[in-house]
């Protein structure tokens, strides 16, 4: 079956509009996605049928909720061929996500470990770095923000990473 953009198009309803006189493209997804009719037909039907606490509750409801939280991180797992259901982690975004990483590594580091970030990274996968070197160091000195080199087809140049040992490499 041969990809016809106009079809997929069809199903985000923002899409139809114009903007500038255009069609409207939108490359923002990392940020927000805009969201096809199944999404918004799937949020609609939860806050008809089933809103509620999800997890803290004891009525219809909250069960009805919980269930429905619980079947999205089991076909999300299914989705991403994750191991377990509980290898799902539900966030808000990119940040709160790498947040949740640099937490939850700190207890990890020791003396002579180093963060190193390339140049490509979006602030989401920069600032909680550079907390975590702030928490544990007290300073970013054994933070490196390294400035990616890259060949012609755009290979990352891995040899050129300032790192001490590649063996140390954690993010
Ligand atoms: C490349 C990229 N990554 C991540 C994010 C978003 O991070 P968050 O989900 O924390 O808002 C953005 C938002 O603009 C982005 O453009």
């Amino acid at each position: 079956m041969s990809f016809d953009p106009t079809l997929l198009r069809q199903q985000f309803p923002i899409l139809s509009l114009t903007a500038n006189s255009h069609d409207l493209v939108y490359l923002d997804n990392a940020a927000t996605t805009q969201k096809p009719y199944c999404v918004l037909n799937a949020i609609m039907d939860y806050y008809q049928t089933s809103n509620a606490n999800v997890h803290r509750g004891a009525h219809f409801l909250s069960d009805k909720a919980t269930n429905r939280f619980e079947q999205a991180r089991s076909n999300l797992a299914r989705f991403i061929n994750a191991l377990t259901d509980s290898h799902i982690i539900w966030s808000k975004g990119a940040t709160e996500a790498i947040n949740i990483v640099a937490y939850g590594i700190e207890g990890q580091l020791k003396a002579g470990d180093e963060i190193l970030i390339s140049s490509l990274e979006h602030h989401a996968n920069l600032v909680p770095w550079q907390q975590l070197a702030r928490r544990y160091w007290g300073d970013i000195t054994n933070f490196t923000f390294w400035p990616v080199h890259v060949d012609r087809p755009l290979n990352l140049l891995l040899d050129s990473m300032p790192l001490k040992s590649h063996d140390q490499m954690a993010s």
